[in-house]
């Protein structure tokens, strides 16, 4: 099965093509240039943005995969959550090239596209060698594939076993636990900010650039993360919800408090450290204790945050030292992306998911539901 997949929940427009479960290509347009000039995402520029960039990008997913239109047997977008005018560019474009093609649609939920993506993995050893695309017109080589130089990714839901999963990103952080392949229960959620949207604040009232995740983790590789002892919010409480407004408040009065000392560049990295390692900290025990609880033996990681470097050194040393099998997603697929959504939509399809209408709307407030997504 080939499908055509479209993500433009928020600030990266991406589509991709997904066949048997290989990612073909993948083709991410990042809008971070243009926010990061106003110090966050602003719905109606995003918007803007993905209608100005889609057909480029799905030209380019289509061209770098080998596949022409009249070879896809399904379309796939993210339905939500997200920005309501970003997911409905996605959507109704995936919702009029289905209809041209007389092929199915589906809508997938962003969080649960990034639920599975740690079960797509990258294979470094050579493939069948050769793949005939549906209508067979042509052989697609491996070599032509995108990203063929790092190897192919591609869904390793043969390896899937039960697991706690952490979704933490921009938008959300939350606790999952997957009992089997699209059936999952969410344990907890954040109560307020999420820890991206926690890096994302703390660095921008310590003068960092949008989105300031990938700077304070830069920056916090030489600073010293016991030189300032920040909040650690509902790490010792029994539920599993996170809450990470406290943190961003303390870190505001600890500036107002300590006036001139980002003028320092040594005390900056060690801010960064320390604001670093409390979000961590309380990422990596109350997974952890989650896995723990509900008697899995393996954890999976995945959203952007999932690129912080001390998250995923932190997260493997625990699950070694309790005897987790640990799952990150790869640092590309963290972030917002088409081929996790493919992934899933064509697994879905292939498990006896039925399409959605083709007027189906966005749900820009879509909760992750609990129970199998496909019954
Ligand atoms: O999953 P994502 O691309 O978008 C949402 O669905 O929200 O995640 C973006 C978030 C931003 O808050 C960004 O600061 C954070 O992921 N992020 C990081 C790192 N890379 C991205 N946070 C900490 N360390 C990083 N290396
Ligand atoms: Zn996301």
């Amino acid at each position: 099965m080939t499908v055509l997949a479209l993500e433009t929940s928020c600030d990266e427009t991406s589509a991709a093509v997904v066949c048997d479960g290989r990612v073909l290509s993948s083709a991410v347009s990042s809008q971070i240039k243009l926010h990061a000039e106003y110090g966050g995402v602003v719905p109606e520029l995003a918007a803007r943005e993905h209608l100005r960039n889609l057909i480029s990008v799905v030209q380019t997913a289509l061209d770098e995969a080998g596949v022409q239109p009249g070879q896809l047997d399904a379309v796939a977008a993210t339905q939500g959550p997200g920005l309501p005018m970003a997911l409905l560019v996605g959507l109704k474009a995936a919702q009029a090239v289905a209809f041209a093609l007389r092929k199915p649609f589906i809508g997938i939920n962003h969080h649960e596209a990034h639920l599975y993506s740690p079960w797509i993995s990258k294979k470094s050893t050579p493939l069948a060698p050769s793949l005939s695309p549906p209508g067979g017109e042509r052989v697609i080589e491996d070599r032509e594939r995108g990203g063929n130089a790092e190897g192919v990714f591609f869904a390793d839901f043969a390896a899937f076993q039960p697991n706690v999963s952490l979704i933490v990103s921009g938008g959300h952080t939350m606790l999952v636990k997957v009992e089997s392949e699209l059936k999952h229960r969410v344990l907890g959620s954040t109560v307020d900010d999420a820890a991206g949207e926690c890096f994302d604040k703390t660095g921008k009232l310590m003068g960092l650039p949008y989105p300031a995740g990938p700077e304070i983790d830069r920056l916090a590789e030489q600073g010293n993360p016991k030189a300032y002892d920040f909040p650690r919010p509902l790490l010792h409480d029994a539920s599993d919800d996170f809450s990470f407004s406290g943190l961003k408040t303390s870190v505001r009065y600890f500036l107002r408090d300590h006036p001139g000392i980002l003028d320092d560049g040594q005390k900056l990295r060690d801010m960064c450290a320390s604001i670093q390692v409390a979000i961590v900290e309380v990422l990596v025990k109350k997974t952890i204790r989650a896995a723990k609880r509900n008697h899995v033996r393996c954890v999976t990681a995945s959203g952007g945050v999932t690129c912080n470097r001390a998250l995923r050194r932190d997260l493997a040393r625990a699950c070694e030292r309790e005897g987790f099998e640990l799952r990150l997603a790869e640092k590309s697929l963290c972030t917002d992306n088409a081929a996790m959504v493919g992934v899933l939509a064509e697994f879905k399809l292939q498990n006896g998911a039925a399409g959605d209408s083709l007027d189906a709307e966005i749900q820009p407030g879509w909760v992750l539901a609990d129970g199998n997504t496909i019954s």
